[in-house]
């Protein structure tokens, strides 16, 4: 029986090793962490992360062939392929912070592999790198080896976070890099039989490392691209009365250009778009490339700015003062049927309305309290300028309530931000939430879901990402 072991037990590795784990019964899969709280949670009845379909995929293989263990050594010895899945997060202090990938999750875990093993291994990069990763981590393998043979091949992770099931049963495609010679072939050939048991051979992709590496941050940066594009329209849409909704759909019929990825919105989140395109924007950097650099950049500035025109159109609304207004926020994740908050708009909608002294009252169907008071007590980590961090002051907290219903979130509150698209919110009843809010009452759409033109039969005041007033 071919064994895997998986490093990192987050968002990619619990749900693609049980998605493996479900499709090769042949193959015993152990997904290993280094803490010990996530692995008890992946044994329980309760998993550590929020994904529709997963339960049912982790029930039926836990314990047949699908284990979670702290045991990182000895199911590391054991293994076959190891999948290399940690967290790689944009570098906070040192050389490149503010934009190179911190790899030092990756290396240790690169160390104790080398230590521990005892037969011929083949190690795969889950977690997105920058390209030449691999090299580095064949360095630190074959330096430290007794003679075993390590083959690394490159294997991004395409899925996004709430519909993660389905992508892994259905990839777009399956990336696999390795060394153009007869041992990396080989290796290659390893894992795509794997994947082949249910991903149609045609759909695998084989490149060199160096392509597959980076055509990792390539998709992320080109899928952020558009949505910084959208963006940018909805900001004219606005100053000329066209409507981006419409907009984006005559533009997306173009068979050239496509229908997804072109919904405007507060602005994009999640823990890789930042964070890839900021390491992409490193790599030319230091490949001599600034105009290229730039030309990144530019998605990443288009989203804050996103952001912060939408916390200006807030405060402006509303007579250009917000100081002990109630403003109730609907959705905190950064998209629909998630509970992940990593680089979410709404932390920075939420501070910036902090900034100007609202009582904030916040209401998501998959977020904690715990987690919402965390992210909004860490200091915010400026990219552009990574030495200046501004220290959050300890009183802020206090203007934030965390509820779990809509309707106390919105009762007495002047006005309402809806900054994550969950479906619940299309469907509330608005006439009683106007009823009990501070009047005039606004609704600001940072997501463009609900019906602008009924709420304004209703009486609210409405601002939509992008359409006319
Ligand atoms: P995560 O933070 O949810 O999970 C990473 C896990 O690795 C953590 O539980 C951490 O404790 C563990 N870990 C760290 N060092 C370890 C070690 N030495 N041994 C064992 N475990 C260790 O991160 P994630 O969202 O799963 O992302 C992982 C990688 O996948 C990142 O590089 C990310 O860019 C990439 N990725 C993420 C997504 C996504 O949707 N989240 C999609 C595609 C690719
Ligand atoms: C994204 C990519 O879609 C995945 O292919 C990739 O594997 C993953 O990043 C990664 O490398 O981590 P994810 O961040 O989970 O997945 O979710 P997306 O659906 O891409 O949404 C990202 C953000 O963009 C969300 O805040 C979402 O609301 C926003 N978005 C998305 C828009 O504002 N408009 C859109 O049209 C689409």
């Amino acid at each position: 029986m071919v064994k895997i072991c998986c490093l990192g037990a987050g968002y990619v590795g619990g749900p693609t090793m049980a998605v493996i784990a479900l499709k090769c019964p042949d193959i015993q899969v152990v997904v290993v962490d280094i803490t010990k709280s996530r692995i008890d949670a992946w044994n329980s009845d309760t998993l550590p992360i929020y994904e529709p379909g997963l339960d049912d995929v982790v029930k039926q293989c836990r314990g047949k062939n699908l284990f979670f263990s702290n045991d990182i050594e000895k199911h590391v010895s054991e293994a076959d392929i190891i999948f290399v899945s940690v967290n790689t997060p944009t570098k906070t202090r040192g050389l490149g912070a503010g934009k190179a990938a911190d790899l030092t999750y990756w290396e240790s875990a690169a160390r104790m592999i080398a230590d521990v093993a005892k037969s011929d291994k083949i190690v795969v990069e889950k977690s997105t790198v920058p390209v030449k990763t691999a090299e580095a981590i064949e360095k630190i393998l074959t330096h430290n080896s007794n003679g075993i043979n390590f083959q690394i091949l490159s294997n991004p992770e395409f899925l996004a976070e709430g519909t993660a099931i389905q992508d892994l049963f259905n990839p777009d495609r399956v990336l696999i890099g390795g060394r153009e010679t007869p041992e990396g072939q080989k290796a290659v050939q390893t894992l795509k039989a794997v994947y082949a048991h249910w991903v149609p051979e045609d759909q695998i992709l084989t490149t060199n490392l160096w392509s597959a590496e980076l055509s990792k941050l390539a998709a992320n940066a080109f899928l952020a691209q558009r949505i910084s594009s959208v963006n940018a329209m909805s900001a004219l849409c606005e100053a000329t009365g066209a409507n981006v909704s419409e907009v984006s759909y005559a533009v997306g019929k173009d068979s050239r250009i496509g229908p997804k990825f072109l919904n405007a919105s507060v602005g994009f989140g999640g823990s890789c778009f930042q964070k890839d395109i900021l390491n992409l924007v490193y790599i030319c950097e230091c490949n001599g490339l600034p105009e290229v650099a730039n030309y990144w950049k530019q998605v990443i500035k288009i989203n804050d700015y996103q952001k912060s025109r939408f916390v200006n159109r807030v405060v402006s609304s509303m007579f250009n003062t917000v100081a002990n207004k109630k403003i109730a926020v609907l959705g905190f994740a950064f998209k629909k049927d998630t509970g992940d908050t990593r680089e979410t708009p709404a932390i920075d909608v939420c501070k910036g309305l902090l900034g100007d002294k609202a009582k904030i009252s916040i209401y998501d169907p998959q977020v904690t309290e715990d987690q919402i008071q965390r992210d909004l007590a860490m200091n915010k980590f400026d990219w552009d300028h990574p030495v200046h961090l501004q220290p959050m002051s300890p009183t802020t907290t206090k203007q934030v309530s965390v509820t779990w219903d809509a309707y106390e979130a919105t009762k007495d509150a002047h006005g309402i931000c809806i900054l994550t698209e969950w479906d619940e919110f299309k469907t509330l009843d608005y006439k009683k939430i106007y009823d009990s809010m501070q009047k005039p009452a606004f609704v600001f759409d940072g997501r463009n879901v609900v019906d602008s033109e009924k709420l304004r039969e209703i009486g609210f005041i409405v601002y939509s990402i992008g359409k006319p007033l």
